[in-house]
Order: C-alpha cells, then sequence, then structure tokens
C-alpha cells in the first residue's frame, strides 16, 4: 500500500512533468512560428538594354527585418529595421527601380565593388612582371573596378537554406582580362539576413590566374531614414587608432598616420559633422572624410570595426569584418542631383558609407597587407552590419 504521502508526491510529479511537456511544446510552436516568419521571394525588377531580366528578392527575417536586393550589381535596393518604438524605416538610400541604376550613373549606392574596390593610382600595377593598365575612370586613376565593375553586371542568383535567417547567393563569373584584370575570377556573394537583425556578407573567389581582388559592399546609410536629412549629427566610432592619409587624388602616400588629435580619432564616439569643416589638408583632400582607416585587429579575425548611433530613432548599427581596412565616406559628393526611393533627394551628405576593405592603392604599396590572389587558393571576406535600437 502506497502511503498517502507517496501519492501526492507522485501527483504532484506527474504534474510537474505534464507542465514542463506543454511548455516545451509551446515554446516549440512559437520557434516554428518565427521560422514561419522567415521568407525569400523573388519578382521582376525590369531589364537591362539587351533583354535580360533582373530580378528583385526580398528577404524577410523572424522579426520582420526586411532587405530587397537586386542581382543587377548586388544592389542592396532598401533595407527596413526598427527604431526605438518599433517604427521600421529604409535606412539605405537607392532608386526605385532597375531604370534609376541603369540611367543616372548611381555613385555605387547598395552595390558590391569588385574587382578591386576603391583606387590604384593611375590605373596600373605589376605582377609577375607584367604591368596592367586599368581604366582611369577617376581623376588620373582607377576606381571601383572600372567601367563596367561587379556593380554594373548582373549576378546569377539563388535563394540559400540557412537556419537563422534568410539568405541570398550571388555569383559572378569574371572573363580573363575583363576590365583589364588578369585571370578569370569565379565570384559568390552571399547575403544572410539573420535572426539577430545582422545583413550578413560573405566574399568568395578563386582565380585560374595569378591576380588581384578587393570586394566592399557601397551601402550609403542613414539611420534616421533615407532622404531624412543629413548624417552629420550620427555618433560614429571607428576602431582604428591609425589611418592612411592621401594625396590630392586620394591615393595613400603609405604612411599610417596616428589619428590622435585628428579630426580623423573616431576612437571616442563623435558626431561626423563635429570636425568636418575643419581647416585640415586631408579633409580638404576628401571634400569632407573620403579615407581609410588602419582597424586596431590582428589577422583575419572577424572583429567591431565601427559603431553608429542615431539619436532621433535610437537606431544603432555595428560594423563586425575580417578586412584589414574601413573606408568612411561622408557622402561629400551627393549635391541633389539625385532623386532617389520615394521621390526623396539626396543632398550633400544625407548618407554614409563604410565599405570594409583592403587599403586602397595596394597592389603599389607592398608594405600594405596583400591583394594578391593565386590560382588553387580562395579569397574570402566577411562582413557584418548588425542593427538595434536603444
Ligand atoms: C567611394 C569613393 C568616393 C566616391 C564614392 C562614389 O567610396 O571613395 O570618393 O567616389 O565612392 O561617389
Amino acid at each position: 500500500m502506497r502511503s498517502q504521502k507517496t501519492r501526492a508526491f507522485l501527483r504532484i510529479t506527474s504534474l510537474i512533468l505534464q507542465i514542463a511537456i506543454v511548455s516545451l511544446a509551446l515554446a516549440g510552436v512559437a520557434i516554428a512560428q518565427r521560422a514561419n516568419k522567415r521568407s525569400i521571394e523573388k519578382q521582376m525588377f525590369g531589364k537591362m538594354p539587351d533583354g535580360t531580366a533582373v530580378d528583385i528578392y526580398t528577404l524577410r527575417n523572424a522579426s520582420g527585418v526586411e532587405a530587397k536586393i537586386t542581382n543587377y550589381g548586388g544592389i542592396v535596393v532598401s533595407l527596413k529595421v526598427p527604431d526605438r518604438n518599433g517604427k521600421f524605416d529604409d535606412v539605405v538610400l537607392g532608386y526605385d527601380n532597375l531604370d534609376g541604376y541603369l540611367k543616372n550613373n548611381s555613385p555605387y549606392m547598395g552595390a558590391l565593388i569588385g574587382r578591386y574596390a576603391n583606387r590604384i593610382a593611375k590605373g596600373t600595377f605589376k605582377l609577375n612582371g607584367t604591368e596592367y593598365h586599368l581604366a582611369v575612370n577617376n581623376g588620373a586613376n582607377h576606381l571601383h573596378g572600372g567601367l563596367k565593375g561587379f556593380d554594373k553586371v548582373v549576378w546569377t542568383a539563388a535563394p540559400l537554406r540557412v537556419a537563422n535567417g534568410a539568405a541570398l547567393k550571388l555569383t559572378y563569373v569574371s572573363k580573363d582580362g575583363e576590365e583589364n584584370y588578369p585571370g578569370k575570377l569565379t565570384a559568390t556573394v552571399i547575403y544572410t539576413l539573420t535572426d539577430a537583425n545582422e545583413l550578413r556578407i560573405d566574399y568568395s573567389a578563386t582565380t585560374d590566374k595569378r591576380t588581384i581582388v578587393n570586394l566592399t559592399s557601397h551601402s550609403y546609410f542613414n539611420l534616421a531614414g533615407q532622404g531624412n536629412g543629413d548624417i552629420l549629427k550620427h555618433q560614429l566610432f571607428i576602431n582604428a587608432n591609425r589611418f592612411t592619409p592621401t594625396d590630392a587624388g586620394a591615393i595613400p602616400t603609405g604612411e599610417l598616420r596616428s589619428v590622435s588629435g585628428t579630426p580623423f580619432d573616431f576612437m571616442t564616439a563623435t558626431e561626423i559633422g563635429a570636425r568636418i569643416e575643419q581647416d585640415e589638408q586631408q579633409l580638404k583632400f576628401g571634400n569632407g572624410y573620403d579615407h581609410n582607416f588602419v582597424l586596431n585587429k590582428q589577422g583575419k579575425r572577424l572583429t567591431l570595426a565601427a559603431s553608429v548611433y542615431e539619436l532621433t530613432t535610437g537606431r544603432a548599427m555595428q560594423v563586425s569584418t575580417t578586412e584589414p581596412g574601413l573606408q568612411f565616406y561622408s557622402g561629400n559628393f551627393l549635391d541633389g542631383s539625385i532623386t532617389g526611393k520615394e521621390g526623396k533627394v539626396y543632398q550633400r551628405r544625407y548618407g554614409f558609407c563604410l565599405e570594409a576593405q583592403h587599403y586602397p592603392d595596394s597592389p603599389n604599396h607592398p608594405e600594405f597587407p596583400s591583394v594578391v590572389l593565386n590560382p588553387g587558393q580562395r579569397y574570402t571576406q566577411t562582413t557584418i552590419y548588425k542593427f538595434s535600437a536603444k
């Protein structure tokens, strides 16, 4: 005969077990519901002049953050993230449709940049004793891959199944000699919109001949919402004790200069506009900030490169990367001549770019981290833009 105590004990134990099972089931349902909110949808974005169809993919994560990405130039067309009150806003500059990008010579808004992001002096570099001549499309220098860089080609796109969000894989095969770069370069870029509100970009590339490669992403951010004023009050931290000062044509002199005591010191978060008009030679050369920062790090680890905070909305963005450098561009050349999404006019400094990359003109600076890729090797880079609000 079981005692009364034992029976009571058994009843309580079975009750606890039942509660545990129900809670587990409910948690499972909640996880499944979150997962169900993840989605990726494909729509037609427009046609290239030669009739090639271009698509736009809408990626959504479990909390409703949404990114629209087209396979033309791998461009991030829009990115909607919540503010501190849960209000969603589009925080990147761009155009409403493909024609906007095709007809207006977009200043690389949201695009993937390759084969070589940033500048190469006089468009010239040497590899294996051969001198290569690239398009000179920025003053006397080569910029962002040339006349038809990776921002202006149609990539092959395919949705990818991932456990932590929605992902899109883009592939582009650049022919040997394209834009005068040596070697056939096969590039893939995976965009993942994670459930942690990150836009994660994983790049990789292989070649069949010794070549150079430096890929990046060129989104113009405005955490107050695209078209909602300039970015001068955004507070910026850049994890760099040094930057690469340039000549008047934005080519690094080779010096790694300490930021200390200069308007380039963002080791303490500072408003972008606080010192931008100072009478300082580097700011004059850049028309504001348009410089590569030497990130504080060792090796290729994924580390924090920068963070940005916008006071009125509470939106914050953290940038982490495996790259050694970060180009901070304060949108100095925007001048009101672009009417972007929803009829918004982009005036000077209405967006800022944080482009994770190798240093500009590295092929001509053997002392800089190398951008050479050999057959049999794989180039990789990962950069994460993480959004939050406080
Ligand atoms: C870059 C360059 C800038 C400018 C923009 C596009 O990031 O560094 O000088 O050319 O692209 O306008």
